[in-house]
C-alpha cells in the first residue's frame, strides 16, 4: 500500500475520530480490515479501499443524518488526496463514501461502494449492542429504560432484512456470509438479543460510559 497515504491518514485523519465512541477508532479498524479483506477477493485497488474506510465516518460531527453526504465532501475537499489519486480514483471514492450507509435500499454504485457498505455491518452481536446503544443514548435522550431504547434498537436493525429474508449484503463474499449466518442465529432470537442488550447496558450504566457519550463523546 502507498506509504505516503498510510502516513497521512494515521496523522491527519485517524486523530478526528478520537471523541467518537460508536464510530472511534474500533469501528474504522473493523471497517478498514474487511475492506482490505473483500480488496484481495476481489482484486480491487487496496489504496482506493484504504481511503474509503478511513474517511467513511469523518463527517458525523457536522451533520449525522447526512453524514455520508458530509463525508463524501471531505474526500472531495482534501487535498492530500488529490496529489496521490487521480480525478477518476476520487470520484471513486467519493461515491463509495456517499453510498455506505446500510439502510440504503438501491445499491452503491460501484463494487467499491458495495464493499465499504458491507464492510460496515457488525455482525456481531456484542458489537452492535455497544455501539448501538449509545447512539440510541446520544439521539434519543427522552427514552428513560433499557427496554425503551432496546426496542428501538431491535426493530431498527430488523428493517434492514431484505426479501430473501436476510441482513442484506451487497456482495457475496463467503466470510461475510458465514458472519451474517452466525448473527443471524443471535440476532433474530430476540430474548437472547435482550440479554446481550441488557448486560451492555448495565455495564455502560455503573462505569460511568452513560454520562459521557451524553457529554463528551460527539457522535451520534
Ligand atoms: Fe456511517
Ligand atoms: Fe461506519
Amino acid at each position: 500500500m502507498n506509504k505516503e497515504l498510510v502516513d497521512y491518514i494515521e496523522k491527519n485523519i485517524f486523530p478526528k475520530y478520537e471523541r467518537f465512541y460508536s464510530h472511534g477508532m474500533i469501528h474504522i479498524n473493523n471497517v478498514i480490515n474487511n475492506v482490505l479483506m473483500l480488496a484481495d477477493y476481489y482484486g480491487l485497488n487496496k489504496d482506493i479501499c484504504y481511503a474509503m474506510a478511513a474517511f467513511h465516518d469523518i463527517g458525523l460531527n457536522v451533520d449525522r443524518e447526512n453524514h455520508e453526504i458530509e463525508s463524501a465532501k471531505i474526500v472531495a475537499d482534501d487535498k492530500k488526496l488529490q496529489e496521490i489519486f487521480s480525478k477518476e480514483e476520487i470520484t471513486i471514492i467519493k461515491e463509495a463514501v456517499e453510498d455506505h450507509r446500510g439502510s440504503r435500499k438501491s445499491p452503491p454504485r460501484s463494487i467499491y461502494g458495495k464493499v465499504l457498505s458491507d464492510s460496515d455491518r457488525d455482525f456481531d452481536i456484542e458489537l452492535l449492542a455497544k455501539r448501538q446503544l449509545a447512539t440510541s443514548i446520544k439521539n434519543y435522550p427522552e427514552l428513560n429504560t433499557f427496554d425503551e431504547h432496546f426496542e428501538r434498537c431491535y426493530s431498527y436493525i430488523m428493517k434492514r432484512i431484505n426479501d430473501s429474508g436476510h441482513f442484506n449484503l451487497w456482495t457475496d463474499n463467503p466470510i461475510l456470509i458465514e458472519r451474517r449466518e452466525k448473527f443471524e442465529i443471535d440476532y433474530l432470537d430476540k430474548e437472547y438479543a435482550r440479554s446481550v442488550y441488557k448486560k451492555e447496558f448495565d455495564r455502560i450504566s455503573q462505569d460511568g460510559t452513560y454520562e459521557q457519550i451524553l457529554n463528551y463523546y460527539l457522535d451520534y
